[in-house]
């Protein structure tokens, strides 16, 4: 029964997660994991920095800077790991859905 269930909720888990790599990169959902760290709406109450009210081209530039390690040093650990998960295209779609956020 366990295992049952087990299998059950990986289909539901797959069956949800799909679309967003099926169809085009909706910035919307995937900046929903950025926000955890970001903060709701991109504002930040703690020392991570807030995304929101920045421009789509500088977001664009600067998530590529950290995807291809061109921003080292002190502000280059947890962005330069997470960037390399996403594609051009999803960076795109994320610049663009965070500039949304005033
Ligand atoms: C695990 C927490 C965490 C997650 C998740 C996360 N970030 Fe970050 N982000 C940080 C931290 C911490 C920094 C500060 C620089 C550093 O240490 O890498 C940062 C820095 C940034 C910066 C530079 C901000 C500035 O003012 O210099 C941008 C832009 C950014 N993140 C965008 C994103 C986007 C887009 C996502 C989702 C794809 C994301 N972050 C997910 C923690 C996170």
């Amino acid at each position: 029964m366990k295992r049952l269930l087990l299998v059950a909720a990986s289909i539901a888990l797959a069956a949800s997660v799909a679309p967003v790599h099926a169809q085009q990169a909706d910035g919307r959902l995937l900046a929903l994991s950025c926000l955890n760290c970001h903060g709701p709406g991109g504002k930040s109450p703690g020392e991570i920095p807030s995304i929101a009210g920045k421009s789509e081209d500088w977001l664009k530039t600067t998530l590529v800077d950290f995807r291809d390690g061109k921003r080292t040093g002190a502000a280059s650990t947890v962005m330069t790991r997470l960037a390399k998960g996403y594609t051009d295209a999803e960076i795109d779609a994320l610049a663009k859905y965070i500039a949304t956020l005033k």
